[in-house]
């Protein structure tokens, strides 16, 4: 099956089940877009950071699975062993799948390892982002990519709502301070693209969420912010503390 055939085969399943105020339906069209883009190919290694519930981790693990360079495997990290304990009861058919529990900014996981990282609506909950990219450098494989996909950022002024309505300090940032923050890392290729929602927002819209379906409507349609960069074709050294 190619990959926009098992892309395709999950958004159609998610459809099928209705799963209206799941997590992963709010975040579903945008991690859709990041996932085409991710360009993830079968035999890679692949880490979700803050992987939630692991439904991300699930369709990432489907697309690097078997092919020409092995087999592919996923890592799902999370901070909360509610999260871990509930994405691994959810994955139990898969086999090339692992689900960690641990810090984006300890990352239990060898050097220069993965080729991928996908971080999907996390990033600005971790208190310490700069030992957070010291960790992503370190685990990555030289010259892989880095994919942080967030809608909460300073350019989107229908998102910053959250920031009272979440119960846990978070740190918001700008585009362009999301950009500068990474090439401090050393992280070359860095760019960042805006990625809509193109779901229909009902007229008699009710959520909690946003004060109207207007303003659902504008944040839609400015879109999450998904940033991207490569680490630079060099191997890191061990670290000078216990990773595990
Ligand atoms: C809004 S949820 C998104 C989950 C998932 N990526 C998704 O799209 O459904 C944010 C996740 O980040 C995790 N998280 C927060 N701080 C973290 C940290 N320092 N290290 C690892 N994960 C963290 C939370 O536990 C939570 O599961």
């Amino acid at each position: 099956m190619s990959p926009d055939e098992i892309l395709q085969q999950e958004f159609n399943r998610w459809a099928a089940e209705g799963r209206g105020e799941q997590m992963e339906q709010h975040h579903l069209a945008i991690t859709e877009a990041t996932l085409r883009l991710m360009d993830t190919k079968p035999g890679e290694r692949v880490l979700d950071l803050g992987c939630g519930a692991g439904w991300a981790t699930r369709i990432l693990a489907r697309l690097v699975s078997e092919g020409p360079r092995g087999f592919g495997q996923v890592v799902g990290l999370d901070i909360s062993d509610e999260m871990i304990r509930r994405a691994r009861a959810s994955s139990r058919d898969f086999d090339n799948l692992m689900y960690v529990w641990g810090s984006a900014e300890k990352i239990p996981w060898e050097e220069n390892y993965f080729d991928k990282v996908l971080s999907v609506e996390s990033f600005y909950y971790y208190p310490d982002p700069d030992r957070a990219l010291n960790e992503l450098f370190r685990v990555m494989a030289p010259r892989g990519r880095l994919f942080i996909l967030i809608n909460l950022y300073k350019d989107n002024p229908y998102s910053l709502h959250w920031v009272d309505k979440l119960k846990v300090p978070v740190q918001v940032r700008s585009e362009a301070e999301y950009i500068e923050l990474l090439k401090t890392h050393a992280f070359e290729d860095v760019e960042a693209r805006r990625i809509p929602d193109p779901t229909p927002t009902p007229h008699d819209y009710s959520g909690q969420s946003f004060k109207s379906a207007e303003d659902l409507r504008e944040f839609k349609r400015i879109g999450a912010l998904l940033v991207m960069a490569t680490k630079p074709n060099f191997r890191s050294p061990a670290p000078p503390y216990t990773i595990y």
